[in-house]
């Protein structure tokens, strides 16, 4: 157990009676669980951190985040394995990533340890809800942090907020591991070269969402964004970071400094390693997607979503031409879902037990 929770009254969860959910049909949203957690910075230092219930945070008028965008989050999941532990991917990584964040938009970093013991406390608080090994969901961790301290003129806040919520979730493209259609943006720019799309703040969502909004009516599931300076190389998808696999079987992935480094892809990397797909990370030019023989967008909610065709103005590129993922592309996902609900051995230690608060 973590030294933090040991010293607070945090919720026993020996016999976890399971919320009564239609586990398998969950869709990626929210949904109102037992508790969130909140630490405060002010003063120079982090604050213990409260449980709540409530779902409403008192903010002051003039807060940063509301104002200059001073906020930022990160997404990773805990997942039940067959022995019912609670099992969570890489969130050192996330952590690691969310420090990034920070201190990229001058906020107050949540330093590692601090984000683990969080992530940690927040799940024991949640058990119920964290879903059941088979069904195919897992519970969501959103940790976020914002600048609370009022300013008018555009300067840091002097007090952050630290907030993890979680939520049960299924697939983020609602097919699941069912090919999707995206389309190539070029009217709208996500990120730009020297801006703020490495990191994961919520201005990177703000300028997006409009094109997402879009594509989706036009009957596209999502877009894929190129480069904002010469507009002829992939970046990525909206919520997720791009793959394909080449004629030979290689695993090629954007080289961005607008990509947000990915802790999925990162992972795909290694795994399509493993597989000999001789990975590689470069940019890829619009043209290469139509050499590619599969392709598909990963991330955290994205897991690996395959994807059936790309559209680029009046050409479009079809790889699942029978509606199904690639070979590659699936033993991919297999490989990676069976480590993170530890199925598999896992020999790069990616997978962190999380402890109840009685052991
Ligand atoms: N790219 C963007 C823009 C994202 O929002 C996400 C989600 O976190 C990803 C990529 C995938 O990153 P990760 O695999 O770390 O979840
Ligand atoms: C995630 O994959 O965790 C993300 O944050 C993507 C988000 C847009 C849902």
């Amino acid at each position: 157990m973590s030294v933090f929770a040991s010293q607070r009254p945090d919720v026993a969860t020996s016999e976890v009676v399971k919320a009564t959910l239609d586990w398998a049909s969950l869709p990626f949203g929210y949904q109102k669980t037992d508790y969130n957690l909140r630490y405060t910075w002010r003063d120079g230092a982090w604050d213990d951190g409260v449980l709540t219930s409530d779902e409403i945070i008192p903010l002051h008028i003039a807060a940063t985040c509301l104002h200059y965008g001073q906020e930022c989050f990160e997404g990773l999941k805990a997942f039940e394995t067959r022995r019912g532990d609670v099992v969570v991917f890489r969130m050192d990584e996330n952590a690691q990533r969310m420090v990034r964040s920070c201190r990229k938009i001058l906020m107050e970093p949540v330093p590692e340890p601090m984000f683990i013991d969080a992530v940690e406390r927040i799940i024991n608080a949640n058990r119920r809800f964290v879903p059941p090994y088979g069904s195919g969901a897992s519970l969501y961790i959103r940790p976020l942090v914002i600048g609370t301290g009022p300013q008018i003129g555009v300067r840091p806040a002097s007090e952050y907020m630290f907030i993890v919520l979680v939520t049960p979730v299924g697939p983020y493209f609602k097919t699941g591991f069912t090919p999707v259609d995206l389309v190539v943006e070029e009217d709208v720019d996500r990120a730009a070269p020297l801006g703020v799309g490495d990191v994961k703040v919520g201005g990177n969502y703000a300028a997006g969402i409009r094109a997402s909004v879009a594509a989706k009516k036009r009957g596209f599931s999502e877009v894929l964004y190129l480069d904002a300076k010469e507009k002829r190389f992939i970046d990525e998808s909206g919520p997720a970071n791009f793959f394909g696999v080449t004629k030979d079987g290689q695993y090629v992935t954007p080289a961005s400094p607008s990509v947000l480094p990915s802790i999925t892809n990162k992972s795909l990397l290694t795994l399509a390693k493993e597989m000999g797909m001789r990975p590689v990370q470069r940019s890829i030019g619009v043209e290469e997607l139509f050499d590619f023989v599969e392709a598909g967008c990963c991330g955290t909610a994205a897991v690996i979503t395959p994807v059936a065709s790309i559209t680029h103005r009046e050409r479009k590129v079809v790889y699942a031409k029978d509606g199904r993922a690639g070979p590659l592309t699936t033993q991919l996902y297999q490989q990676l879902r069976a480590i993170q609900v530890g199925d598999v051995p896992d020999p790069h230690g990616w997978v962190r037990l999380v402890p109840t608060p009685h052991e």
